[in-house]
């Protein structure tokens, strides 16, 4: 078993993933870029490895079942252990379209990739992370899936509480499974927290986001590497609560 830290971050070729494998990597940790295009997982990991930093490739489509067999088996071979899981990848469908005129199609396979498939992949690479001494597994979710907020007229979504149904349910499914697989995980060396990673200038949160990309993995980094009395099944942006 590897002596040194291992993590994954999944849909990690590009955004807030792509700089979260870089600042874990620039704290001595082994990451696996996990990105699903061949070419464009390889390119972002060689420009990592490039600035120093132990960064490998791992081929991953969250969707395709054989995908996340096939690097778990991986990392079960070549490392015999994860020490951290980051659940990045997510889609968006519905940004801008009302609650009443999303398709199910959009509900469809915003869930699939934003839910099923990081409950699948987090069910099945749990052995490896219970094999870490200090397991953390951080979940991709957002201030828009807060159903407090949402019900609040005064909260800053307050304008965006009519429409982007699909993806806003999808993260609000995350926030759940995260309290609710921490919770069965009480008394075990494995935290599990929900990262709102801030409005951030990526393809999904557009040239308006106020913040770099920088900042916007700072929230998962922070959750990856919670010290032994830090928090479990918690839902946070930086150090602070959020209301679920
Ligand atoms: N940006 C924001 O303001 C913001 C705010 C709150 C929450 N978030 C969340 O933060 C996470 C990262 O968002 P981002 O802004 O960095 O988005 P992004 O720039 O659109 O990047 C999304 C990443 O997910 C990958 N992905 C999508 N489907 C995949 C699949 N089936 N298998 C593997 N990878 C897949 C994409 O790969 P391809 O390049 O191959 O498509 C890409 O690498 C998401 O979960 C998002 O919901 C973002």
């Amino acid at each position: 078993m590897s002596s040194k830290k291992i993590a994954l971050v999944t849909g990690a070729n590009k955004g807030i993933g792509f700089e979260t494998v870089r600042q874990l990597a620039a704290k001595g940790i082994t990451v696996l870029l996990g990105a699903r295009d061949e070419k464009r997982g390889a390119e972002a990991a060689a420009k990592l490895r490039g600035e120093g930093l132990d960064v490998e490739f791992l081929q991953l489509d969250v969707n395709d079942t054989a995908s996340q067999d096939s690097a778990a088996k991986v990392i079960a071979d070549k490392y015999g252990k994860l020490d951290i899981l980051i659940n990045n990848a997510g889609v968006a469908q519905d940004f801008r379209i009302s609650a009443s005129q999303a398709t199910l199609d959009q509900w469809r396979t915003t869930f699939e990739t934003n839910v099923f498939s990081l409950v699948s992949l987090t069910q099945k690479l749990l052995p490896l992370v219970k094999k870490s001494d200090a397991g953390r597994i951080v979940n991709l979710t957002s201030i828009l899936g807060s159903l407090t907020m949402h019900s609040d007229p005064k909260s800053p979504i307050a304008l965006a509480s009519s429409s982007g149904t699909a993806y806003n349910a999808s993260k609000a499914a995350v926030n759940m499974f995260t309290v609710n697989l921490a919770n069965e995980l009480k008394g075990t060396s494995v935290k599990v927290n929900a990262a709102h990673p801030g409005w951030v200038k990526t393809d999904m949160g557009g040239e308006e986001a106020p913040l770099e990309v920088a900042d916007g993995a700072k929230t998962s980094v922070i959750l990856a590497t919670l010290p032994d009395d830090g928090p479990t099944g918690g839902y946070f942006f930086l150090h602070d609560k959020l209301p679920w």
